[in-house]
């Protein structure tokens, strides 16, 4: 059995959680700002655009790993929840994402900018609304349940391994991804996560290497 310290495959999704809790909701706070003052600011355009599309291929990543990985894994042990409902839900707020990309390009290409913002606006408050029951959904009846199961320590550090090398290959590029992860939690969950990365990553790349790819997001990002 993992330890407290140690937690489980079900605390590492729900802290998951957090990061897309937090981009979901700064980002529909300047999508607002941005609408009311009529324009998105030139100071914050580079880093909004690039934490938006980082939100964006984190959720969808997310969803095609519990999809494809964290589900089929849970379905036997914990076959109560509703997977098909929150499969279901996945693909609607997949249409959703989709939109927001084409908003995201848009805003690029500096095309129809206070409509792209309205669009962005619209498909992020109906994420919002499903997001909140979803996420709620799956941690009461998966994921804060997993530490009953019992799965061992070698188990969970296989998954881990597992898990996020899958999640890595759907979730590009690094250099703007690692740090939209890292500095969407707080600095104690920060902490837990970075344990997962490969050192050379937390201490060189992210700090150094990759820095001004990822710096213009920084105004969005707990730092
Ligand atoms: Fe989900
Ligand atoms: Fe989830």
């Amino acid at each position: 059995m993992t330890d407290e310290n140690q937690g489980n495959l079900g605390t590492d999704i729900i802290r998951f959680h957090r990061i897309i809790t937090r981009g979901l909701e700064i980002t529909i706070q300047n999508v607002n700002r941005f609408l009311e003052i009529g324009a998105l600011k030139e100071e914050k355009r580079e880093g909004f655009i690039k934490y938006v599309q980082s939100f964006s291929t984190v959720l969808d990543a997310h969803h095609i790993h519990e999809n494809e990985k964290i589900f089929p894994y849970f379905k036997d042990k914990l076959p109560d929840a509703p997977y098909d409902q929150l499969m279901a839900q996945h693909k609607g707020i997949n249409v959703l994402l989709t939109q927001i990309n084409g908003g995201i390009n848009n805003l690029k290409s500096n095309v129809d900018e206070l409509k792209s913002l309205d669009l962005l606006k619209t498909s992020l408050e109906k994420i919002d609304r499903i997001w909140q029951i979803h996420m709620k959904t799956e941690e009461e009846k998966i994921f804060e349940r997993v530490g009953s199961l019992n799965i061992s320590l070698e188990e969970t550090n296989r998954l881990r391994a597992e898990f996020s090398e899958f999640f890595g290959e759907h979730a590009k590029p690094a250099y703007l991804i690692v740090p939209f992860m890292l500095y969407n939690l707080s600095p104690k969950d920060r902490v837990v996560i970075a344990q997962g990365f490969p050192e050379i990553i937390t201490k060189q790349l992210v700090n150094a290497d990759w820095k001004d790819e990822w710096a213009p997001m920084q105004p969005f990002l707990i730092i």
